[in-house]
């Protein structure tokens, strides 16, 4: 593909953003990339894999949305990062078409709802809600869910990419595309995971980083070393990977430690005893400071193949 700079074309409103696509629609498939802004090289990287799969004909839409629904009465909504013009300059970049960047009027018409408002319709998750980020988290992936499906309605989008870091997100929005039916413009809707893009020291890109002072840069780089040493004794068992994992929390500073755990690919309990070359997931959260962070890493149980 060619990285020509483009200008992408913001569309503020539902209608603009039906101006904007309908030609677009007609002329290839509408690959979508959801995203709370404050963009960042993971971001560029997920933009990139939607430019190449849309091809010339396509088209590239880019959301920049802080969706208020997702965050808790105690989370950092009102300190989110934005930085609108430095993202529609990275969007730029990597070819985007359309940036989508809606008030909270605009997607909440009749009001962010808010816990108990039985007048509201949210997408209701399901029991994996409730697990891993959901526990510290409650109510997060409705909110999550909920402007995801308001985003694939508007956009109707025939490929949508979501980042691997958030992984308990991409499970949930798989399931949910699945269990809705929900379609693009031309058939079914592909939910695409982009690799987590990570700094040299293995710290997984995130827009939160920011909030990281010297010292808690440096203590947050343990949750990739905790994920890398479980991959490094996958091949052993479940138990060595979970003891190196343990191991290296152990010897770390300034890291509270929220979950560790090694699940299978869909997040369901990994089966007991754990047959070798069963695929797994290794997640990670943990706050450094105040900034809760979470990781994760693809692994086989009882395989040299991760071995390395
Ligand atoms: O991953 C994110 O940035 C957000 O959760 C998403 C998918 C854009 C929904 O607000």
């Amino acid at each position: 593909m060619s990285t020509a700079v483009t200008t992408p074309v913001v569309a503020r409103t539902r209608a603009d953003l039906f101006a904007q696509l309908a030609p677009k629609r007609a002329a290839g498939e509408v690959v979508l990339v959801p995203t709370m802004g404050a963009l960042h090289e993971g971001h560029a990287s997920l933009v990139r894999l939607a430019r190449d799969r849309a091809g010339a004909d396509g088209a590239v839409v880019v959301s920049v949305f802080v969706n208020p629904l997702q965050f808790g009465p105690d989370e950092d909504l009102d300190r989110y990062p934005r930085t609108f013009d430095a993202d529609l300059e990275l969007c730029g970049r990597e070819g985007a078409d359309v940036v989508f960047a809606p008030t909270v009027e605009e997607m909440y018409p009749g009001g962010v709802p808010r816990d108990g408002d039985t007048a509201a319709v949210t997408v209701e998750p399901g029991p994996l809600a409730d697990e891993l980020e959901g526990r510290t988290r409650p109510g997060h992936f409705r909110g999550v869910l909920t402007v995801v499906a308001k985003l694939f309605g508007l956009v109707r989008p025939d490929v949508a990419v979501f980042g691997e870091k958030d992984y308990q997100q991409l499970v949930l929005i798989r399931q949910m595309v699945a269990d809705l039916c929900i379609s693009g413009s031309h058939g079914a809707l592909e939910i695409v995971g982009g690799p987590t893009h990570r700094e040299d020291d293995g710290l997984a890109r995130s827009s939160r980083n920011r909030y990281l002072d010297g010292d808690q840069r440096r203590q947050a780089a343990t949750l990739s070393r905790v994920l890398h040493a479980a991959l490094h004794e996958a091949p052993y068992g479940l138990d060595a990977a979970l003891d190196a994992a343990r191991g290296e929390l152990r010897a770390a500073d300034g890291v509270d430690l929220d979950y560790l755990e090694i699940r299978s690919p869909d997040l369901a309990p990994l089966p007991d005893p754990v047959p070798p070359g069963t695929p797994a997931r290794a997640l990670i959260a943990a706050r450094v400071g105040t900034t809760r962070l979470i990781d994760n890493l693809a692994l086989t149980i009882g395989s040299d193949e991760t071995r390395h």
